[in-house]
């Protein structure tokens, strides 16, 4: 069986999600500063990957599959929400981690093990050749008599990215109903998925908003070279009038240590915007790329016109295994590797 073009959409995530204006930091730059509350699209299926999910999972569930089979990092959003939606839908999880069982579970580990997800730990080696292990894991859903959905890492495909154009819609149906007309929208870019979805949204979403991605991991090459391909595809496949655009504004540098470690600049950005306007970041993710939008509000704090928004895409859960750098940061001591 094959699944229709745009398979219907599973209502998964908690939806408009609220704008909210940060006074503190508009006061500081001279210029209007938003959060879209993207963090608030639930609790356990949260983040912007739950707006990947309500397509990826209506396509899953079109082809009649029972297993949602993905991976990422031991500390993943994406595999954390797969598992609260499998819990939430009556479907199992297989979640494929790179790293070592931990002797104890911990944010999205321990909530991912909470929710019944299956979880086999994969060494790099193995992670490096992702295809093979889901070609092993979905042989073995078969073999116990499953119907296994492979959800590639971060839910980077072009329907994934759908997501995120429905989000361009509901933030161009929030400035009709008296949202500020933002000049840029900027958010984290890992794979480049949600950017793409923001940038299709710009094209047939009734947007005008500059996108603006910070990548936390990747070189910024491989981000833009990823966000036209998702386009292309997302064209061919789905009938859509979009086309890759000519430039993809991306702020580079800001991918720090990668997303297993954090610096003290970091941590010091997520303490701000908690002690500052009572929002929480994530140290993988938002609080990288917060850093790089502060950074760049310092040194021309017009360059995003006269109202931002920042996309907060979530990821709290994967605070609490930093807590010792936190910890020693919050008491003013030198920071310690987490
Ligand atoms: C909290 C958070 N923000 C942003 C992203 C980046 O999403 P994308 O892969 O669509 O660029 C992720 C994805 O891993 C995430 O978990």
């Amino acid at each position: 069986m094959t699944a229709p073009p745009v398979p219907p959409r599973v209502p998964l995530a908690c939806l408009p999600t609220p704008i909210l204006k940060l006074e503190r930091l508009s006061a500081c730059f001279g210029v209007e500063i938003f959060v879209k509350r993207d963090d608030l699209t639930g609790l356990l299926e949260t983040g912007n990957k739950v707006r990947k999910l309500e397509f990826l999972v209506g396509e899953a569930l079109a082809l009649g599959a029972d297993t949602l089979v993905t991976c990422g990092t031991l500390q993943s959003n994406c595999c954390r929400a797969v598992a609260a939606v499998a819990a939430r839908l009556g479907l199992r999880a297989v979640l494929a981690l790179r790293g070592e069982k931990p002797d104890t579970y911990d944010g999205n580990l321990l909530l991912g093990r909470l929710l019944g997800a299956e979880v086999v730990y994969c060494s790099e080696d193995e992670f490096e050749r992702i295809d093979e292990v889901f070609a092993r894991l979905t042989e073995d859903v078969r073999a116990r008599g499953g119907r296994p959905y492979v959800i590639p890492e971060s839910g980077a495909t072009e329907l994934g990215a759908l997501g995120y154009l429905e989000c361009a819609h509901e933030i161009a149906e929030q400035v009709r109903h008296g949202a500020p007309a933002f000049d840029t929208l900027v958010m984290t870019a890992f794979s480049g998925g949600s950017q793409a979805g923001l940038l299709m949204g710009k094209q047939v979403g009734g947007l005008s908003a500059e996108i603006v991605g910070i990548p936390i991991a990747h070189a910024a090459s491989q981000v833009r070279e990823y966000v036209g391909a998702t386009i292309t595809r997302a064209a061919a496949r789905f009938g859509l009038a979009v086309d890759p655009p000519k430039a993809v504004h991306l702020l580079d540098g800001y991918q720090g240590m990668g997303r297993a470690s954090i610096r003290k600049e970091e941590l010091a950005t997520i303490i701000r915007l908690a002690r500052e306007e009572g929002i929480v970041l994530d140290p993988v993710y938002t609080g990288k790329a917060f850093l790089g939008f502060l950074d760049h509000l310092a040194r021309d704090p017009k360059q995003f016109g006269s109202r931002v928004c920042f996309i907060h895409t979530g990821g709290i859960f994967s605070l609490f295994p930093f807590r010792a750098s936190l910890s020693n940061l919050l008491d003013g001591h030198p920071l310690v590797d987490a």
